[in-house]
């Protein structure tokens, strides 16, 4: 009697790890086709989410520091960096064997004042704005160099109409910031993969800016890798054509593309002009936040249909496309429940607010292309 017990139980252990070990997963789904991976939180890389950290180590080969890496975090003051958390994420990386991608070099926003200001609060000059750059830079990738793969070096220097913003970088130093920011950052890791990554390029006027910047820096020898589309997107925006034709385009210029910030936006979007800028900040208003106590079906049925046609279009171009990686890893912890309004309750992700896989994780799933085909 206790042998046929432990003939059952052995049996349905391995039934078990069996089903388990057969479980598709998001990288396992794309292999050979592009890593999938997901921004991390400081919860997630100190191992105190240990539920996220089950995703995080099952579905993704590459993962992104939300906001770890950012100037204002890893260097507050003049002469203080701040590694801690970095170190723990770029840990986390190399104990679960990621792609470790860097998040940002240099941006307009979340950068101290003190970066572009002398001690009596007057403009710096050209000179002393691209030593301090240099520093930085230096200073960042040489810690984790041959650790982190791959930097996105700028973020967001264009305008929607295509022009370069007149970001304090841009005043200060002039066009050849972006050039200076690619040569520094080669300089500190020869073989770390370069990116520059900005939202909207699917839009035509953005996406010609981001085109002739590219044209301009691989035709003047900077070390430029890839473009990182964002793709904070909507239900509606941008088409499936309009991401076709943005792969396609900057293929043509031979750099890789990358999905860096993708999410999507089940939420009324509250004025005309659709963009990722962080310094947008609406009003609280109940009409914008049409389902705080869960998606309805309708909804999440369309959700699930968004995320296949995303991931089919991604997936038409295997190996252009290196990587796609999701803005966060549940809904509970998503940038999009307090921006542009605050407090809301959003459902952007494939992973539920108990970290349950939502259909959308199916579907994203059933995309992919079939194994040897
Ligand atoms: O760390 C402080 C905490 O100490 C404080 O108590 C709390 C109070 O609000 O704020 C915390 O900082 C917040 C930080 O996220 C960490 O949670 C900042 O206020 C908040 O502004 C910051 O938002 C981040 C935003 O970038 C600005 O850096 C979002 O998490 C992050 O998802 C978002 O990511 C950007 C990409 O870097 C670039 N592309 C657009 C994307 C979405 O905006």
């Amino acid at each position: 009697m206790r042998r046929s017990l432990f003939f059952v139980v052995a049996f349905l252990g391995i039934v078990f790890y069996a089903t388990a070990q057969n479980q598709p997963t998001l990288k396992d789904a794309y292999q050979g086709c592009f890593m999938v991976g997901a921004a991390l939180n400081p919860a997630q890389f100190s191992g105190r989410d240990q539920a996220e950290d089950a995703i995080i180590t099952a579905q993704f080969n590459t993962t992104t520091p939300e906001n770890a890496l950012k100037w204002e975090v890893v260097h507050p003051q003049l002469d203080v960096y701040n590694f801690s958390p970095a170190d723990q994420y770029v840990q986390f990386g190399q104990e679960h064997h990621m792609f470790i991608i860097g998040h940002t070099l240099v941006w307009h926003s979340q950068v101290p004042k003190w970066v572009f200001e002398d001690a009596n609060g007057n403009p710096v000059s050209r000179k002393v704005l691209l030593a301090r750059m240099h520093d930085h830079i230096n200073t960042v990738v040489g810690r984790y160099k041959g650790r982190v793969k791959g930097w996105d070096v700028v973020n967001e220097a264009l305008n929607e109409d295509g022009s370069l913003r007149q970001s304090r970088w841009m005043k200060i130093i002039g066009e050849d910031y972006i050039e200076k920011a690619f040569r520094f950052a080669h300089e500190a890791d020869p073989e770390a993969q370069l990116y520059y990554n900005d939202y909207s390029l699917e839009n035509e006027a953005k996406r010609k800016g981001a085109l002739d910047l590219v044209r301009k820096l691989k035709a003047k020898g900077v070390p430029i890798t890839g473009v990182g589309v964002q793709e904070h997107v909507s239900m509606d925006w941008p088409t499936t054509d309009q991401i076709d034709a943005t792969i396609t385009d900057f293929a043509k210029l031979g750099v890789k593309v990358m999905f860096t910030e993708l999410d999507v936006d089940v939420l009324p979007w509250p004025n005309s002009q659709q963009t990722a800028d962080v310094s947008l900040n609406v009003a609280a208003d109940p009409k914008l936040n049409p389902y705080p106590s869960g998606l309805p079906d309708s909804v999440q049925d369309a959700l699930t249909k968004r995320y296949a046609d995303l991931f089919r279009t991604y997936a038409k171009h295997c190996g252009t496309v290196t990587r796609v990686t999701f803005w966060g890893v549940s809904d509970k912890d998503s940038w999009k429940n307090d921006w542009p309004v605050r407090g809301r309750t959003n459902y952007p992700l494939l992973f539920d607010r108990n970290s349950q896989p939502k259909p959308a994780f199916n579907a994203v799933i059933q995309a992919a292309p079939k194994q040897g085909s």
